[in-house]
């Protein structure tokens, strides 16, 4: 019998710390979805005293999910437990995620505490968790440069005042696998409560590592790795889910646990963290890149023609490739829309928001025939999106290009009720829509990316765009989907101008 390794999400959260990947309550509800369906043992939904939208969007998320736990991060301080424990209060299974630093460096520059007072602050807040849940982790703040001695001495602390697990976070991807294995080892031997808790692992990616040192960390009794979808996350992000996951089913000689999840959901939730986020998938990414399965050499194509272990260690449809299916067509009905969105975790609260889907479905399915799961996802994305108070809505769009002529685009917008019209010339038809609706809004925002990709393949493809924009140093992305990649990209930068005016100041945990 393996031992189990926890699965932590924290695509919600940590992930939603990457500048630009903000995401809505409806985004984060679907996500949460696609995540419990995988199996995932551990939902970290967001950072409830952040802003009362994190604050809601915990809570939609601690009332929809009934078969994982609902996890919610706090600072160490009183007001941010009680407010996490509020929004966790509809959830079937609930946990409270504190946390302060132990480093030498943090605890002087940043927290400037005396290492006495952080071990007091550490119990308090670990016991003022406890009086809300019995299931409570705490996490010493950069503990990959934290030193032994003491972080034994607040970890033994913190278990005696009722923390069940201790996350050991690398917090600026500083570490080595070999010596972090070997940390995480020391700790379990060395702390003699140690039993009494599960040890997890929280490893960011800046040089890298943080799928090897979270797995050195398993191999060495780290029975939780904290992960994201993608490895989506603060800066260079986090160790990626579904490597780790991977990893360990793959290497089942070397790894004496494994995790319970649907390996089959994978593709599945990386294309929507994908698509709701607008960071894409880098084709040569492990598991879910495009080239993961692909074989380009003669030799290679030939060996896994005749034995598809010549090359190939896992199989693709363990992980959900091809489980893109064309689902729907022209001829579909409203409820078979309808069942195909709830079989993907798609369920609207209005009724008018699933017409509205359904009418831009049809619109899409005169354009294109086959219409795949993707394409329905980026449906769903584009009509939440359009559905919500947006003081900004395309209302035409007219672009030409001429061999010889300067590209031009007329647009008209709907802003904050009232119809404007503007026209513009530009480099190309999107840098002359742009420029219109620049001539607009003057935002005097800096498009700081523009991308265009396919979500199926073929010509009559949705074009999906991310752009994103910075406004002050509050960056955002907008996404657009559409067969015609020039109103793909006036969604995306009109669904961009929309965030970066309405989201409101948020507290960053780590700062
Ligand atoms: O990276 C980090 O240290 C964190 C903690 C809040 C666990 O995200
Ligand atoms: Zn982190």
């Amino acid at each position: 019998m393996k031992d189990k390794l926890i699965i932590f999400d924290t695509t919600l959260r940590d992930g939603e710390q990457s500048p630009g990947a903000s995401m809505t309550k409806d985004e984060k509800l679907r996500i949460a979805k696609a995540l419990e369906k995988m199996r995932v043992d551990i939902i970290e939904a967001g950072f409830p005293i952040a802003s009362p939208g994190d604050f809601e969007a915990v809570k939609a998320v601690a009332e929809l999910v009934t078969e994982s736990t609902v996890c919610g991060l706090a600072r160490a301080l009183d007001k941010d437990i009680d407010r996490a424990a509020e929004a966790l209060k509809p959830a079937n299974s609930s946990r409270i995620h504190t946390f302060l630093a132990t480093s030498p460096i943090h605890m002087r520059e940043k927290l400037r505490m005396e290492p006495d007072q952080v071990v007091e602050q550490a119990v308090h807040a670990v016991k003022r968790a406890r009086n809300y849940t019995d299931n409570v982790e705490f996490s010493p703040e950069d503990a990959g440069r934290s030193e032994f001695e003491f972080l034994c001495r607040v970890i033994e602390a913190t278990i005696d005042a009722g923390a069940t697990t201790i996350n050991i976070p690398d917090t600026v991807g500083y570490n080595l696998p070999q010596f972090f294995g070997e940390l995480i080892g020391n700790l379990i031997e060395n702390i003699p409560n140690s039993d009494k808790a599960v040890f997890s692992v929280h490893c960011h990616n800046d040089l890298g590592l943080a799928v090897g040192n979270s797995l050195a960390a398993v191999i060495n009794g780290a029975r939780q790795v904290e992960c994201t979808i993608n490895g989506l996350g603060e800066r260079a992000g986090n160790a990626a889910l579904e490597e780790v996951v991977m990893t360990v089913r793959t290497r089942r000689d070397i790894f004496s646990c494994d995790t319970e999840l649907d390996t089959t959901q994978i593709m599945h939730c990386s294309r929507l963290v994908s698509t709701i986020t607008g960071f894409p998938v880098q084709p040569n990414k492990a598991i879910v890149g495009a080239n993961a399965f692909a074989h380009e050499s003669g030799i290679h194509q030939d060996g896994v023609l005749k034995s598809r272990e010549t090359y190939e260690i896992m199989r693709a449809e363990d992980v959900g490739w091809n489980a893109n299916r064309m689902v729907l067509g022209k001829h579909s009905g409203r409820n078979a829309f309808r069942s195909r969105l709830e079989e993907l975790g798609i369920k609207f609260e209005k009724e008018e928001d699933l017409n509205a889907a359904f009418a831009r479905f049809k619109d899409l399915a005169d354009k294109k025939h086959e219409i795949f799961d993707d394409d329905l996802q980026a449906l769903v994305s584009d009509t939440l999106q359009e559905g919500a108070d947006e003081w900004i809505k395309l209302v035409s769009i007219k672009a030409s290009i001429e061999t010889g002529e300067k590209p031009k685009a007329e647009i008209t917008l709907s802003i904050n009720g009232e119809e404007k019209r503007a026209c513009a010339e530009g480099g190309g038809p999107v840098d002359a829509t742009f420029k219109a609706i620049e001539s607009m809004i003057e935002s005097g925002c800096d498009l700081q990316l523009y991308s265009v990709n396919n979500i199926t393949t073929g010509t009559d493809s949705q074009g999906e765009v991310t752009v994103r924009i910075d406004k002050d140093g509050r960056i955002v992305n907008g996404l657009g989907a559409d067969t015609d990649i020039v109103t793909a990209s006036a969604k995306a930068y009109i669904s961009a101008l929309n965030k970066v005016f309405s989201e409101s100041e948020r507290a960053h945990p780590q700062v």
